[in-house]
């Protein structure tokens, strides 16, 4: 019954004093908001006022809702589903629960990409410093790893002393005067995103397009951004299994992100392939530098000069896409991007010294061990959802929120579909723990690879961008 809205609904049920006694979501009496009359009114399709879903989210940030009240009111939305208002309502007002950044005036502008999530997805690294590189400013305020998708946080903590949690005036400050940080949310910001979040992760209702677009659209709008490019994944790895999937999120957050004053785009990108030749924390790491050295690998280096181009046409710095690229591409090559990445790690407290050491020293994992064509011909699957259970089996990514991550182990040397391989030769190079767990993550490891006659169709590394 959507559409209908929670006054209509109160009709049909008996008046107060029987057992049914409410279903307008406020107790005028006790002056707050009833959760139990929501939960009932959601779960009967019904659509919520603003005012409710602002009053709800403000208790919810309080701590004043119990858990399993909690539980079912995101049970009931994701079969039920929220409108485009329901949606803004709950996007502003978690944006609203805490803190937001605020930036001096400048003629930078200030932009952010957000990306869905996968393996091997370090686009982040290497771009926060190239569109500081341009001129922009870039308050990246990023994630940890999740199950099988790696997380940028997890990612810059492998690299010696770099700090991911710093104060809000902090992090205006290294905006201000490098151009760029990437750290994580403080204490203060999307407070209930942190409470929603975590509940959505133990009661089955993270994959819903609502709570999604609200999630991530509160975080990126508490930054005061003046433009947002969303990296939306879809394939075996991602959280959206198909291109369609991935359009409906993509469009639902493109639409929310612009009516809500910030400019926004998504591109629609595949995730059936890790995204460059290496994925684990320290090994993104070293593949980000060879990018920003001009290294490759091409894909990884792609994506990032689009994104970059895409962020200078939305703030209006390009007037074309072509312009942007070759504009990107020229500080990608000029070094000054690298330049940049020093000076974020610098600000964010890396010791440069043993940074360099270990970058000299590259894989730093104790044991290694190698998995290898067992005929001739060419990639024509290299599985992206394979590979990242096998770096979270490893100790790489997360089991649960507490495990503890091994910053050091991964896979990498990655052979990508389309790649003409000998028997014999390096499908993927494991780096582990200890003897045992490389040579048992070499045999999880080899179905994600398949060895056909002929060369796949090449795939489009974006496959579609998406426009409000
Ligand atoms: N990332 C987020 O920040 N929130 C979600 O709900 C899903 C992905």
């Amino acid at each position: 019954m959507p559409g209908r809205s929670v006054h209509d609904i109160a009709h049909r049920f008996p008046p107060p004093g029987s057992f049914r006694f409410a279903i307008h979501p406020r107790l005028p009496d006790r002056g707050r908001v009833n959760f139990l009359a929501l939960i009932e009114a959601k779960r009967d399709g019904a659509t919520l006022p603003e005012s409710t879903i602002r009053e709800a989210i403000a208790a919810c940030t309080s701590g004043t809702i119990p858990d399993y009240q909690l539980a079912a009111f995101l049970m009931a939305v994701y079969f039920k589903g929220l409108n485009t208002r329901e949606t803004a309502a709950l996007t502003l007002a978690m944006r609203d629960s805490g803190d937001r950044l605020h930036f001096p005036a400048d003629p930078r502008p200030l932009v952010d990409k957000h990306s869905t999530g996968g393996v091997g997805d370090k686009v982040s690294l290497p771009l926060a410093p190239l569109l500081a590189s341009l001129g922009l400013r870039v308050p990246m305020i990023s994630g940890r790893s999740l199950g099988i998708t790696g997380g940028t946080l997890d990612k810059l903590e492998s690299i010696p002393g770099f700090q991911t949690a710093l104060p809000a005036s902090r992090i205006v400050e290294i905006v201000q005067s490098i151009g760029c940080i990437i750290c994580g949310q403080t204490e203060r910001m999307v407070p209930a995103d942190r409470i929603l979040y975590a509940m959505r992760d133990v009661t089955g209702t993270v994959p819903s397009i609502p709570l999604i677009v609200a999630s991530i659209l509160s975080k990126k709008l508490a930054e005061s951004l003046d433009a947002l490019l969303l990296d939306v994944k879809f394939g075996g790895a991602a959280f959206m299994k198909t291109t369609s999937q991935a359009r409906e999120l993509a469009q639902a957050m493109v639409q929310l992100g612009n009516t809500c004053g910030t400019r926004t785009i998504a591109l629609l990108t595949d995730m059936d392939t890790p995204l460059g030749q290496a994925a684990g924390n320290w090994l993104e790491v070293c593949e980000t530098v060879a990018c920003l050295e001009n290294r490759g690998p091409a894909d990884l280096q792609e994506l990032v000069l689009q994104s970059a181009a895409h962020l200078l046409v939305l703030t209006g710095k390009a007037v074309d896409h072509p312009g942007a690229l070759a504009r990107a591409r020229e500080r990608l090559l000029s070094g000054a991007a690298l330049r940049k990445w020093e000076e974020m790690l610098a600000a964010q407290g890396t010791d440069l010294d043993r940074y360099h050491a270990l970058l000299a020293q590259g894989q730093t994992a104790p044991d290694s061990a190698c998995l290898t064509a067992t005929r001739g011909g060419f990639i024509s699957r290299c599985d992206a959802r394979i590979l990242g259970e096998v770096i979270r089996n490893l100790g790489g990514g997360r089991l649960t929120r507490d495990s503890i991550i091994n910053p050091s182990v991964g896979i990498d040397c990655i052979a990508k579909p389309g790649t003409a391989v000998r028997t014999g030769d390096l499908l993927a190079r494991i780096h582990a723990a200890d003897t045992a767990s490389a040579v048992a993550a070499v045999d999880a490891l080899s179905p994600a690879f398949q060895i056909a006659d002929a060369p796949p169709a090449p795939a489009p590394l974006i496959a579609e961008i998406i426009h409000p």
